[in-house]
C-alpha cells in the first residue's frame, strides 16, 4: 500500500502568521493517514521545522541548487535545506523550468543534489496548454520523467508530481479520464524502469486542487495524493483536502 500524500507548495507566499495557522492542521501518523508535507519559502524553513516539531507535519524546500556550495548569489543548496531539519525539496516545478530556464538535465542534477543531502525529492513534470492541444502530453511528460529522474530512484527518495501547467492557479483541471491516462502511463513507465520499486513510488496530481474537487481526483487510480498551491495557504482550505485523502 502506498501511503497518501497531501503536500502544500506555498510558492512565494506566507509569513509567520501563516506558520501559526499551519500548526492547527490535524495530521495523523498511521499508514492510513495521509503524510502531510508543507513547503514554505526558504526564509521560513527554520521556523517551520521548529513550529511543527511536535506534530506529524513534515517540511520541505521549494527548490535547490545543483551544487553544495559556492559563488551562486541568491541560491540555496540542498544541504542548507537539510540543515534546517526539512526533509523534502520540490524540484523541476514548471515555475522553475519556465521562469528559470531549467531543462531536464538540470532538474536531474537537482534531484541528485537533493538525494546527496539526504532529502526526498518531489519531482514535478507537466505539459503546457499547447502541448495538450497538440496531443503531445504523454510524450512530453514521459520524456520529462525519463530525463529528469536519475537511475537510482526509489520509493524512499522520490515522489513524482504530475502538474499540467495550464491547470496551475487557473481553476481548470483535466478531466478525470485525462488524469487517469497520465497517471497510468507514468505508473507503467516507473514499473518498466524500476520494477517493483516503481509500483511503490508515490504519484501526486497538482493543479487547482481544492476541497470541492479533491475527493473525485483522489478516487482516480494511481493518484496517491496532491501537490497543492493556493489551497494550501489556509489551514481551513488545506484541512478538507487532507481529510478527503484520508477518506479515499
Ligand atoms: P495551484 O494549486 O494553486 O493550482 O498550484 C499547484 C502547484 O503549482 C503546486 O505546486
Amino acid at each position: 500500500m502506498r501511503r497518501k500524500i497531501a503536500a502544500g507548495n506555498w510558492k512565494m507566499n506566507g509569513d509567520n502568521n501563516l506558520l501559526d495557522d499551519l500548526t492547527t492542521l490535524t495530521v495523523g501518523q498511521n499508514i492510513s493517514d495521509p503524510e502531510v508535507i508543507v513547503c514554505p519559502p526558504h526564509t521560513l524553513l527554520n521556523k517551520a521545522v521548529e513550529k511543527t516539531v511536535n506534530s506529524f507535519i513534515k517540511i520541505g524546500g521549494q527548490d535547490c541548487h545543483v551544487e553544495k556550495d559556492g559563488a551562486y548569489t541568491g541560491d540555496i543548496s540542498a544541504s542548507m535545506i537539510a540543515e534546517t531539519g526539512a526533509k523534502y525539496v520540490i524540484v523541476g516545478h514548471s515555475e522553475r523550468r519556465d521562469g528559470h530556464n531549467e531543462d531536464n538535465q538540470r532538474v536531474r542534477a537537482k534531484v541528485q543534489a537533493a538525494w546527496s543531502a539526504g532529502l526526498i525529492a518531489i519531482l514535478c513534470i507537466g505539459e503546457s496548454a499547447a502541448e495538450r492541444s497538440s496531443k503531445d502530453t504523454l510524450t512530453i511528460i514521459g520524456t520529462q520523467l525519463h530525463a529528469s529522474l536519475p537511475d537510482d530512484a526509489t520509493a524512499v527518495n522520490t515522489i513524482v508530481a504530475y502538474e499540467p501547467i495550464w491547470a496551475i492557479g487557473t481553476g481548470k483541471t483535466p478531466t478525470l479520464n485525462q488524469i487517469k491516462e497520465t497517471h497510468d502511463m507514468l505508473r507503467d513507465e516507473l514499473i518498466n524502469r524500476f520494477g517493483t520499486e516503481g509500483m511503490k513510488i508515490r504519484l501526486l496530481y497538482g493543479g487547482s486542487v481544492k476541497a470541492t474537487n479533491a475527493t473525485e481526483i483522489f478516487q482516480v487510480e494511481n493518484v496517491d495524493g496532491a501537490l497543492v498551491g493556493g489551497a494550501s495557504l489556509k489551514a481551513t482550505d488545506f484541512q478538507p483536502i487532507i481529510d478527503a485523502l484520508a477518506e479515499t
